[in-house]
Parts: C-alpha cells; structure tokens; sequence
C-alpha cells in the first residue's frame, strides 16, 4: 500500500478529513506521519488521538530550513512515505525536500489559482469583491502556491458573504475534494511521473 505523511501547522481539519476517509476505505492509503511546524497545534493532538506517528519540529531551533527539512527527511524515509500532502502547513518547501521528492508533494488553497496566493486567500477574495473564489490542490514547487493544477472546484458567492460562511463553504469542498484527490493520484502513475 502507498504510505502518505501530512504536513500542517495549525487546527488539522484537512488531515481529519484524510483520516477519516481512510477510516471509511474511501481513501486507500496508510497515513504513516504527520509532521507539524508548531509545536501545540491542535492537529498533533489529532494526530495523537488516532495514534499517527508525528515529527514536530520549531524552526528557530535549526539555522537553517535545509537543516530542518534534512531531520523531516529522516523521519520520511524511515516510514517509506511515497507521497507528501501539505495541508495547512504554513511553510515554504525547500531544495532538500523538493528534490527528495519531486512530483510528489501537493498542496491544497483556499482559493482559485492563481487568484488570491499566499496568506488569508479567502480574506483576498472578500476584499476583491469576486462573485466566485474555492479550492486548488496542486503540486508543489519553490514558489508560493505556484506548482501544476492537479484540481479546482468553485463556490459562487452572494453579496451577504462573510469571512466565516466563504470559510464554511470552502472547509467543506476541501474535505471533500483532497480524499478523493489523494486516491486517484496514488493509484494513477501519473503522480509520480509529472
Ligand atoms: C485550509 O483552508 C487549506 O486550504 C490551507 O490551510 C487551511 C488549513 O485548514 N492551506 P485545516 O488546518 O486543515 O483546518
């Protein structure tokens, strides 16, 4: 079976949802790692409760991002990961990593590529006013939210939107759309030969 590991840094809904659909075998993977930025965020405990390996590092401890990333190398390699799933994790990928696995990192954003990178893409398209933002997974390169679109899917939005009800629309397609994403990458060859 393909082995995955989860990069995130903060509240983990995206790898619940992963989680959960490898519970309900809608996702055939064996999420063998989760590795997070901040120590304390609530997808460590998450990732605890489900009794998922994690590697939780603090930037500032290492001099450099080659160092750290050399350390989550480690961590990779020791649990066979084929495949590399950022979600939420609030870092940009390095050479060490990109080139340990290239065509094999993705990444999901809250918003329609290349619209709105980078930070608060959802506070960027209530600001622009758009009457259409949603969700991009896409590969991963040195840029920020730069890489190859594997997948989009839109929301339309009213004028009575909020911060809060384009988040709750966005979460929910996410949930959705990266399990299902995720399984047709690993049992295609594609994902491995971009
Ligand atoms: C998601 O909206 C994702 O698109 C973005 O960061 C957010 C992570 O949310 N990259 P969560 O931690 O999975 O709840």
């Amino acid at each position: 079976m393909k082995r995955i590991a989860v990069f995130a840094s903060g509240n983990g809904s995206n790898f619940q949802a992963i989680v959960n659909a490898v519970k309900r075998e809608e996702l055939n993977t064996s999420i063998t790692l989760l590795v997070s930025d901040k120590p304390g965020a609530f997808v460590i405990d998450r990732a605890m409760k489900e009794e998922i390996p994690t590697f939780v590092f603090a930037a500032k401890n290492y001099q450099e991002k080659a160092n750290y990333e050399r350390e989550i190398l480690k961590h990779l390699k020791a649990n066979e990961v084929d495949l590399i799933v950022l979600a939420g994790y609030m870092r940009l990928i390095g050479e060490t990593l990109l080139q340990a696995y290239s065509g094999k990192i993705i990444n999901i954003h809250p918003s329609l590529l290349p619209a709105f990178p980078g930070k608060d893409a959802i506070g960027q398209a209530l600001k622009a006013k758009v009457s259409q933002t949603g969700i991009t997974i896409h590969y991963v390169d040195a840029g920020m939210d730069t890489g190859p679109i594997i997948a989009q899917e839109a929301i339309t939005l009213s004028d009575k939107e909020t911060r809060e009800s384009i988040q709750e629309k966005i979460q929910a397609l996410e949930h959705r759309l990266y399990p299902s994403v995720i399984q047709h990458l690993l049992h295609k060859k594609e994902v491995f030969h971009q």
